[in-house]
């Protein structure tokens, strides 16, 4: 049928469209839409054949590994042990799995709901050639109307009605899913990340000092229990050192020596910046250096790398990752590249014996976002 032909067609009225048939109906918006059905075989045109039922179960079967994935899902956001334990600390195996698993569930639970779509598509859908003439603007108001039958009889025909073993494995995966979805939308307003107030964990970082304790700057030596505390003359002019907080409480605690190594908010740059060299500092940051020294945050405030590379010649800071650039002699605020915030800086100073130690936490939050921040 041409599309000047299905436009000479005589538009049924009002009440004739109440007397048709859900089939003549979808018949008509077939032929408002210029479709012409050249050929149409439905996969089993015999209902409650042993094929059909092995296909509705091979189809169920992968709408219930996506229930069963989407519940497994749900087991592991919500149970699984998700507080961050230090690499060699007892239960870091578990910790690290958490996120594998958690993804690894939700990925199965969609990878399966759709294979599952796709095998009822691939099963049951009838194999059919439409040829339709192409159409200028909107559809009109008749073929509007008629639509719903039309996509009525598209269910029909493919028996999702009496298929109750695939509408039921398919609403159960769907609905786990979206309530795995829900919770995990709505969770993370569950917890409160201020519950210790002043003492909840993102308030302050290993730099914190607890109990009067000194807090020394220490260097990583590859062994946690061999401590090697930072003195200015150890350092040469123009050059960086990772450092790490450490107090003599700790000395002799493996666990602790690693902890400190490893907390994620503790790595610090110590920059001794060449004699002579023009400084800007922050408003009332003035005394955070000693002389020379220079103590920054090593977690990028772009998306917290550790920006491990000091260029002394023109004397920035680099993060790898997205090349971004923080200007030492002037309180790393960033120059260039993503990052927008300046690396904390970290208040020092020479104790009587010679040795490097910090003032106090930083006085501000590490890395880059945070809730109380406005920017
Ligand atoms: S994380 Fe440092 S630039 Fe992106």
């Amino acid at each position: 049928m041409t599309t000047s032909e299905s436009h000479q067609q005589r538009t049924p009225t009002a009440a004739e469209l109440e007397d048709m048939t859900p089939d003549e109906l979808a018949t008509l918006a077939a032929n408002l839409d210029d479709v012409v059905v050249v050929h149409n075989q439905r996969k089993f045109p015999i209902p409650g054949t042993r094929a059909e039922k092995r296909a509705e179960r091979a189809v169920a079967g992968w709408f219930i590994i996506s229930a069963l994935a989407g519940l497994a899902f749900l087991g592991s956001f919500l149970f699984w042990p998700w507080e961050y334990v230090a690499p060699g600390e007892p239960g870091y195996d578990l910790y690290a799995l958490y996120t594998p698993v958690v993804g690894g569930m939700f990925g199965l639970c969609v990878l399966a709901l759709g294979i599952g779509v796709i095998a009822y598509v691939k099963k049951f859908f009838p194999d059919e050639v439409s040829v339709q003439q192409r159409h200028d603007g909107a559809s009109d108001d008749l073929a509007r109307r008629t639509v719903m039958a039309q996509l009525a009889k598209a269910g029909k025909d493919v028996g999702i009605a009496r298929r109750s073993l695939i509408k039921r494995s398919a609403g159960a995966a769907a609905g786990v899913m979206g309530l795995g979805l829900g919770i995990a939308a709505v969770a993370p307003l569950v917890h409160n990340p201020w519950k210790e107030r002043e003492n909840s964990p993102l308030w302050h970082t290993g730099w914190r000092e607890t109990n009067g304790e000194v807090v020394y700057l220490r260097r990583d030596t590859g062994h946690p229990e061999e401590i090697s505390l930072v003195r200015p003359e150890d350092q040469e002019a123009g050059s960086m050192e990772t450092v790490f907080p450490f107090r003599e409480s700790e000395r002799g605690d493996e666990e602790a020596l690693l902890h400190a190594l490893r907390k994620s908010d503790n790595p610090v740059m110590l920059i001794r910046l060449r004699p002579g060299t023009h400084v800007i500092e922050r408003e009332g940051q003035e005394n955070f250096h000693y002389g020379d020294f220079y103590a920054f945050s090593k977690i990028c405030t772009h998306l917290g790398c550790p920006t491990s590379l000091y260029e002394a010649q023109t004397q920035r800071i680099l993060c790898p990752c997205h090349q971004s650039q923080f200007l030492a002699t002037e309180h790393a605020r960033p120059v260039f590249g993503p990052a927008t915030r300046a690396l904390p800086q970290l208040p020092i100073t020479v104790n009587d014996e010679g040795y490097l130690v910090a003032t106090s936490d930083f006085i501000e939050a590490i890395g880059p976002a945070f809730w109380e921040r406005k920017s």
